[in-house]
């Protein structure tokens, strides 16, 4: 069935355990289709409509899973607090194309017993790692679990969070997935901010006060496009610029490269806090900086 938009709106199968998805994805494999694979934490946006979106287009099917997945918040982050608007979200996705949904519990996920854990080391310990202890082990563990359940041809993620993309890049390579790892770019709001999920706990003046992440991004771009490359330099123009919004408190601000996040590069790198909500953002210095564009 096709809405008047020309999109499949096809109900998407929702299925809530691995060896059920595992069943779907080798019916369709016998029928030589491919598979696209899109990880979410649901309460889906137009960044996340970006990237199954792209899925589609590139595959026969696509599985969407939705999943906040307990292992990669910290103490007194807000796993409780997440938004999980399931019935919006299955409905975005049956509207962008998808053929399922992977929604299983996190008793599913993670059950009695289970002890294994999967870490992506050096990586894992700069930049977000310092600030979320255990995040990106508790990412690579859902990724890894993910890719297993699925088997997809591609997976598809943001470049929002550039050192997950980094992660992620690392542990499809090492564990011989053979899976392609696609990555879309950033999707604005129509002022520059990135959108977020977490973007919903922002009140009035937190929302403006956020301007200064994609504010600081466009000042290092302007200079680096006007010949300075010295990263000192990049990187105090970064934490200026942030300095001037007095409700933004900065976690770090750097210009890294964009595979180790290690040594110096041309990424620059955000994760600033604004009252109790921490945001990050990122720009590969010399690239435009996108043009908006939301809904
Ligand atoms: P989540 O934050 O829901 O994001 C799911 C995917 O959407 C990620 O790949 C993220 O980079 C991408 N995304 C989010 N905002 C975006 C934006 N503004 N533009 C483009 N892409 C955007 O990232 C996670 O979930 C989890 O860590 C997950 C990979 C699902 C593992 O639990």
């Amino acid at each position: 069935m096709r809405s008047s938009t020309g999109v499949k709106t096809s109900t998407p199968l929702v299925v809530s355990k691995a060896s059920e998805l595992r069943q779907v994805v080798a019916a369709w494999r016998q029928q030589h289709l491919t598979v696209g694979l899109v990880p979410t934490m649901g309460a889906l946006h137009a960044g996340h409509a970006s990237l199954i979106r792209a899925a589609a287009a590139e595959n026969d099917r696509t599985v969407v899973s939705i999943f906040v997945n307990p292992l990669q918040f910290g103490a007194g982050e807000d796993f409780e607090s997440y938004p999980r608007p399931f019935e919006k979200d299955r409905q975005l996705a049956r509207e962008l194309g998808a053929a399922a949904i992977y929604a299983p519990s996190p008793g599913e996920m993670y059950r009695p017993g289970a002890a294994t854990r999967v870490r992506v080391s050096g990586l894992s310990d700069v930049l977000e790692g310092v600030s979320r202890p255990g995040h990106f082990e508790g990412v690579a563990t859902v990724v890894a679990k993910l890719f297993n359940a699925s088997r997809p041809d591609r997976a598809y993620f943001g470049q929002k969070d550039a050192q997950q993309v980094a992660v992620v890049r690392r542990l499809a390579s090492d564990l011989d997935t053979g899976i392609e790892i696609r990555v879309c770019p950033i999707v604005r709001d129509v002022d520059g901010l990135a959108l977020s999920s977490r973007n919903a706990y922002l009140n009035t003046e937190e929302r403006e006060a956020a301007l200064a992440l994609s504010r600081a991004l466009r000042s290092a771009n302007s200079a680096f496009l006007k010949g300075e490359r010295d990263p000192g330099q990049l990187r105090r123009l970064l934490q200026d610029t942030l300095r001037e919004e007095p409700r933004a408190n900065v976690d770090y601000a750097d210009v890294v490269d964009p595979v180790d996040f290690a040594g110096p590069g041309q990424l620059a790198v955000l994760a600033v806090r604004i009252g109790r909500t921490r945001l990050i953002d990122n720009h590969q210095l010399g690239e435009p900086f996108a043009a908006a564009l939301s809904g």
